[in-house]
Order: C-alpha cells, then structure tokens, then sequence
C-alpha cells in the first residue's frame, strides 16, 4: 500500500456528531446564519468517483490504484437522501443540485431524480432540481434523465481541442463525445444548459475564445458558458497563485472578439456574473472566487457521499448527519425528521463560514489534523 492510501474511509474528514436541543423547532423557511444568509441551495453528491482525472480535481498521482473510495456501506441511500432533501426544503432550500465525483455514475440515478423531483415546496412548487456532469456518459443518459424529472443540466469542459481536452482529463477522453452529450440534453429538453470551463493559465486560456465562438455559433442562448478562476479547494491539487486568470482578464479578451453588455443578478447570492453578447447571440458568465469572492450571500449547503453537511466548499469539519438518520449506534433509534430538522437548523444558524473572502486577507489556518475536503467527495 501506497503512502496515500487512508485506511478508515469514513474517518477522512472531521466530523462533528450534530447536537439535538431537548426542544424542538419545526422549519419555519426563515432560516438565517450568523452573518445574516438565508439557506437555499443544496448540492448532493451522489459518488466520490469520477471516471476523469481532472488534475485540478483528481490528480492521479494521488487517486490512483491504491486509492479507497468510499465503500457502497457507506453512501447514503436514495430514500436517506430524499428525506434529507425534505428537512432541507421545509429550511427553504429552492434549489437541489446532484454531483459527484461524477454523479451518472452512481446506479439508476434516474430513480433519484424522480424521488427529488416530486418533492414540493410548502406552497406547493417544484423545486429547481439540476446535476453536474462531465458529460461523458451524457448521450446515453440525458432523456431517461429529463423524463425522470430533471429541469436543467450543467456540464463542465474546459477545452475545445481534443488533445487539451484529453490532457486535462488525463483519461484521454475525446471532447466529441461531450459535445454529442451536450446536444442530446438540448434535444431531451434539459436546456439551457450551462458549460463550465475551469480555467488554468498555461494550460487552457488559449481556450477562451474558441469556447466561446463554439457555443456562441452552434447553440445561441440555449447554452451559457461560465469561466472559472481555479481555486484553491481541497489539499491535492497543487494550486498556484500564477496559474489563475482572474475573470477581468477573460472578460478582456472575449470583449475583444465579441462586443459584451453586463446583465443584471437574476437572483441574490448567484456564483456568477453575466454577460450577454451585444448582439443577442447569448451570455456568458464569469465565476471569480479568487479576486471576487462571493461569500457574503452565499446560501449554499453541501450533503457528501456518506452524508456529512459541510458548510463551505473550504470546509475542513462536517456535520454526521447519517449518523441521526441511521442511529449513532447500533442500539439507538434513529432520529425523527423533527429531530432532524431541528439539529440542522441549529448547525445552519451557527455558520459564520466565509473562506473565499477571508482567503485574499490571510488563508485560515487549518486545525492539526484535519485537511480541506476535496471537490470529487463533495461536489462543486
Ligand atoms: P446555477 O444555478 O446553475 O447557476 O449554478 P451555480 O453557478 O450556483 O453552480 P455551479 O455548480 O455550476 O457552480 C459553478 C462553479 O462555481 C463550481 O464548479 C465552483 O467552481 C464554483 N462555486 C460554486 N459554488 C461555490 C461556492 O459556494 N463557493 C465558491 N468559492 N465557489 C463556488
Ligand atoms: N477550481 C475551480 N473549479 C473546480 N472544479 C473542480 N475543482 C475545481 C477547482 N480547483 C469544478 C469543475 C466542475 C465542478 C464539479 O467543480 O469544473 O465544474
Ligand atoms: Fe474532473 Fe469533475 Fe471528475 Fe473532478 S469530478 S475529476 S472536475 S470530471
Ligand atoms: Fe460560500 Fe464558502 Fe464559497 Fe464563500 S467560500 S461562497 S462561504 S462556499
């Protein structure tokens, strides 16, 4: 066994045992963290596995043979993960987003997608339910998803040309093929779908503007491409300061190829910024987690494979909260969902999270002992 391989699994991350007052508090919608921000998106990662080695993300040096993922023990069921979602959505989640690692790898993901999809808002409307994919098994999978329930997609690639594209994913997987799965969620009526390019100076910031011209020509406002800064998440990817283009100078040089107008939020506390080309061919969007933090309303939950709450991407402790839908040991009852409800509401009412803002003053010290998660276990 290789140096890198860790031996408990489920002990990878901290986590905390989430605390039950002896008075309950039934979800009133009107949550609120210490700094003020509602709670209204949930991202579910469905798989710690990714069949893409993405260096920014799943560098193989370090997710190679040896390396365990979670067992299937371990993951949360489908009926696990709906009863989570509902406490979340009676909290006033609007939003639910499955990831991964890749999520279509997960087994009858469609099912997943028809349980969440007949959840309900307390008024009584659907929720926005959307995934995140590479795309690599898209083709196959986007009408059983559509019909299953799902409204939209996001697909992430970050190259145009085959043998950048090949690089990145370092799986030398061909980027026809995550063309053709784009083309079959517009056509399974998934649209629009959004494409998000992570972007790495030196590597695929020639890309830019190839991109752009792409999506811009083949599919008009029915797709918006988003560019990202890379980030600094998780401990294994080796990120460097020099190797992110901050959106200002994307924004430069798509300008320079297409004429740009800046639109308005369409809702508080969005990741990214839009554009649309002045022309009416479409937006784009710019996602600046590096030079333009987004902290200050971000409303974003995050549930792991094995059912750990984290509330930042930057997170180094989450919340067990399996361990109260199964029962913390053998002997005990599970927890019911007032209990449930009640536990999480304490948790979000105490997040005072804000890494990206915090990361431009001085990076937070991290605890001896515990290590940032990792984006394949927990999903962008
Ligand atoms: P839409 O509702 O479809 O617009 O999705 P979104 O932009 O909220 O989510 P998506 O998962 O597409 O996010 C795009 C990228 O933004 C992710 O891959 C991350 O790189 C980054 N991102 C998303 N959420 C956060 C966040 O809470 N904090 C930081 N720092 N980055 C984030
Ligand atoms: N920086 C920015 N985005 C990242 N993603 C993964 N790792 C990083 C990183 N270091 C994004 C991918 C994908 C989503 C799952 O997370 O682009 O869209
Ligand atoms: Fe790449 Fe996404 Fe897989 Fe990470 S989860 S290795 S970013 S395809
Ligand atoms: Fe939210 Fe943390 Fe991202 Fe800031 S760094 S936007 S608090 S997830």
């Amino acid at each position: 066994m290789g140096d890198n391989v860790i031996p408990l699994a489920d002990l990878r991350y901290a986590a905390e045992l989430p605390r039950i007052p002896a008075e309950l508090v039934m979800p009133s919608g009107l949550l609120s963290d210490r700094l003020g921000r509602p709670l209204r998106d949930l991202r579910i990662s469905v798989t710690d596995r990714c069949n893409f080695r993405c260096s920014y993300c799943m560098p193989k040096e370090v997710f190679d043979r040896d390396y365990r993922f979670l067992p299937q023990s371990s993951l949360l069921s489908f009926e696990e993960i709906t009863r989570v979602a509902r406490v979340f959505v009676a909290h006033g989640v609007r939003k639910l987003r499955l990831t991964g690692g890749e999520p279509l790898l997960r087994k009858n993901l469609e099912t997943l997608v028809a349980m969440l999809a007949a959840l309900r808002t307390p008024e009584g409307d659907e929720l926005d339910l959307t995934l995140t994919t590479n795309a690599s098994l898209l083709e196959r999978k986007a009408q059983a998803l559509a019909d299953a329930g799902l409204k939209r997609i996001t697909v992430s690639l970050d190259a145009l040309d085959d043998a950048v594209f090949r690089r990145m994913n370092d799986v030398d997987f061909p980027v026809a093929d995550v063309l053709r799965g784009i083309d079959a969620a517009l056509a399974a009526g998934l649209g629009p779908v959004k494409v998000n390019m992570v972007v790495k100076r030196g590597t695929n910031d020639h890309e830019i503007v190839p991109m752009a011209r792409y999506f811009r020509d083949r599919h008009g406002p029915r797709v918006a491409l988003r560019f990202i800064e890379y980030m600094d998440v998780g401990s294994t990817n080796g990120w460097r300061m020099d190797e992110v283009l901050p959106s200002a100078q994307v924004l430069e040089r798509l300008s320079q190829a297409f004429p740009l107008e800046p639109l308005e939020p369409a809702q508080p506390g969005e990741t990214a910024q839009r554009w649309r080309y002045s022309d009416g061919a479409g937006e784009i969007g710019v996602i600046s987690s590096v030079t333009q933090a987004f902290c200050r309303d971000c409303n974003r939950a995050r549930l792991s494979t094995e059912g750990k709450l984290f509330l930042c991407l930057f997170a180094t402790r989450g919340h067990d909260l399996r361990a109260l839908l199964r029962g913390v040991q053998a002997s005990q009852q599970p927890w019911t969902d007032a209990q449930i409800a009640t536990a999480i509401g304490l948790i979000w009412s105490e997040r005072a999270d804000r890494y990206s803002e915090l990361r431009s003053a001085e990076a937070p010290a991290l605890e001896r002992g515990t290590r940032r998660v990792e984006m394949h276990y927990i999903g962008g």
